[in-house]
């Protein structure tokens, strides 16, 4: 079945199971999916492919793939409206990854920030799917005919250049991939680490830098409690205060409450209330979250015929548009 209304603009996004995911995966990409679904034909991806690029413990990885989704769906993702599939279960991901990987130059790839981080980190294990993480990101985007791309702020560098990519593709050839935008919240769009607010938080951070969407309501309190701020009391949005920038940041995206607003209900209250302000809001959310989650994650039937349903009307698009890059670089076919 074809995911496609012609009317409408397509998005497509996606998260890496590689791990549980954080507010910050929430607040600046799924919540934010849940919110446009109806106004676009949607592609929501769980991108087990990018996974691998870090070493998965396998059991871990495929437990976690159900664990996104299941998050997609209680995020309220709707699967009658929306193909929720795995990269995985949709070949042609790697198959245009290939091709467009003759398209993209060494020396774009070598400027990725997200390569030189992830190398940093992980020096033992810098393989070349790590190098063309990003191209395996294009095909993702362009087998749809993406117009927009619902991320946070650290993925924008990956779109430009998938972008570069396409355009690269359309020159050599002639019109074939639509040129994506990235497609990011006011707000939300790069929620940083609670123990270091000069650093992204981030689902592999295993201390308490992290609010993890699956975290109890006690833990998410505790970790917000003891973020790093700095030595004044004052809440004011202010620059150099980056641990309370972040925690107003977080507040207004729960709350929807401007920067103004939160600074005239904490005038005259310290850190001390602010943090357990923010501390609540986030478990009150997240505690709606998760009820629902655990019933999706409880029925695993349903999470399947979800993927098989997505993965088909996925593959009807992608296949499309891989057939038309086949015969443009000159591959060979059999009439058939
Ligand atoms: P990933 O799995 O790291 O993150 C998933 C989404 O969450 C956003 N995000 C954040 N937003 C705000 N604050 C944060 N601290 C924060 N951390 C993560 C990310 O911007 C992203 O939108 N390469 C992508 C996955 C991917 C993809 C795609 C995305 C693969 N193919 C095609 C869009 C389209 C990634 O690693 O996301």
């Amino acid at each position: 079945m074809e995911n496609t209304n012609a009317e409408k603009k397509t998005i497509l996004s996606g998260i890496q199971p590689s791990g549980t995911l954080t507010i910050g995966n929430y607040l600046g990409a799924l919540r934010n999916w849940a919110k446009i679904q109806y106004e676009y034909n949607c592609y929501f991806c769980v991108v087990d492919l990018h996974a691998i690029t870090v070493r998965q413990v396998p059991a871990e990885l495929r437990q976690n793939s159900l664990k996104t989704m299941a998050l997609y769906l209680a995020a309220g993702i709707d699967p009658r409206e929306n193909a929720i599939f795995l990269q995985s279960h949709v070949p042609a991901h790697a198959q245009l990854g290939w091709v467009l990987d003759c398209f993209t130059m060494f020396g774009e790839l070598s400027r990725m920030t997200q390569f030189k981080d992830k190398s940093a980190k992980h020096a033992d294990n810098i393989n070349a799917g790590l190098f063309t993480y990003p191209v395996l990101m294009a095909a993702d985007i362009l087998l749809y005919q993406a117009d927009l791309v619902p991320v946070g702020a650290d993925q924008k560098q990956h779109i430009e250049i998938a972008r570069d990519i396409a355009i690269r593709f359309n020159n050599t050839y002639s019109d074939t991939f639509k040129i994506p935008e990235p497609y990011m919240p006011k707000i939300g769009t790069k929620i940083m680490s609670l123990t270091d607010p000069l650093s992204k938080m981030s689902k592999s951070d295993p201390g308490d830098g992290s609010v993890f969407l699956l975290d109890s309501r006690d833990t998410v309190i505790r970790k917000i409690k003891r973020a790093v701020t700095d030595s004044g009391s004052e809440v004011r949005f202010a620059e150099g205060k980056d641990g309370i920038n972040n925690l107003m940041n977080i507040y207004a995206a729960f709350t929807g409450k401007t920067y103004g607003e939160i600074e005239r209900e904490f005038e005259g209250k310290g850190y001390g209330d602010f943090k357990l302000a923010v501390g609540e809001v986030a478990a009150d959310a997240l505690s709606a979250l998760q009820d629902k989650y655990n019933v999706f994650l409880a029925d695993k039937a349903q999470l399947d015929a979800v993927l098989t349903d997505g993965a088909e009307r996925a593959s009807y698009t992608a296949n499309k548009t891989l057939r038309k890059v086949y015969r443009k670089v000159g591959f060979y076919s059999v009439n058939k």
